[in-house]
């Protein structure tokens, strides 16, 4: 009898922890099967800034979305997620980066709790119908800081250098939550690129030496939480250095 009771406790703590971690469960309310968002959520300014991005169809583009969180044991006190419509030059700005005319909407979710599982549903509304991504997240699995900036390269020595790096300026206290960083430096050598990951460091600086005189380097930095929360953040652009010929 007990271990029976056990063992239900156990399945149902597999089921709701499989749940949790499904960050794409989706469900489409509609029989004309308008698009389901698709839907990333990501905190770059831990804790106190969330934001959600999805990208709108570009052939059938819903009359409007509405966007729901609330936490997921407490799902009857429901609050609306702020919209922010895609901007024109913001889609200019991404269309290098991402496919042709991509209009991305976001959402800011203002300071969640800390250790507490959300529920997100946003839901594009089409005049036949409508459809919802359902999401769930814990703050502390979304983290994912800006990419550090400012990045120095300096010689300072024959053949050694100094790279230093301020930390990305959306992130939100430095003293609470620490970032730490990784560097990574590349080169081509005989048509191959090769390549060295430094780190992870606390300090916003580092000294390389025995570099190749004559050779071009090209350097960037990421950052992530320092007790390992979340993802890194994307990498710096490419900064490029040619070490200086010795003049023997
Ligand atoms: C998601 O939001 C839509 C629109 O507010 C609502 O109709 C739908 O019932 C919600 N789905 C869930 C599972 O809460
Ligand atoms: C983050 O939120 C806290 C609490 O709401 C606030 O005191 C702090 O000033 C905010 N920090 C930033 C950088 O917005
Ligand atoms: C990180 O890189 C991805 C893929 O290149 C891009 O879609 C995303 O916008 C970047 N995020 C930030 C914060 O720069």
């Amino acid at each position: 009898m007990f271990s029976h009771v056990c063992f239900s406790v156990t399945l149902l703590m597999f089921v709701l922890g499989s749940q949790a971690l499904d960050p794409l469960s989706t469900t489409a309310t509609s029989g004309s099967s308008p698009s389901t968002p698709t839907v990333h959520c990501w905190c770059a300014s831990y804790p106190n800034i969330t934001l959600c991005s999805w990208p709108e169809p570009s052939h059938f583009p819903p009359t409007h979305y509405v966007v729901t969180y609330s936490e997921r044991h407490r799902q009857s006190i429901m609050k609306e997620c702020q919209l922010i419509p895609p901007r024109s030059s913001a889609s200019a700005l991404m269309s290098s980066l991402s496919p042709a005319s991509e209009r991305l909407w976001h959402c800011q979710l203002p300071n969640l709790k800390l250790l507490t599982d959300y529920v997100i549903n946003v839901t594009a509304v089409y005049s036949g119908g409508s459809s919802s991504y359902l999401s769930s997240f814990m703050l502390e699995d979304i983290v994912k800081p800006d990419p550090p900036v400012d990045i120095r390269v300096s010689p300072y020595d024959t053949r050694n250098l100094l790279v230093e790096w301020s930390p990305p300026p959306s992130w939100s206290d430095l003293k609470i939550f620490p970032l730490k960083y990784q560097i990574l430096y590349q080169w081509e050598h005989r048509g191959s690129l090769k390549s060295v990951s430094l780190g992870p460091l606390e300090s916003t600086k580092v000294e390389l030496k025995r570099l190749t005189p004559g050779r071009e380097y090209l350097f960037q930095v990421s950052a992530k939480e320092l007790l390992g929360l979340g993802e890194s953040s994307n990498w710096s652009s490419p900064v490029k250095i040619t070490i200086p010929r010795t003049n023997s």
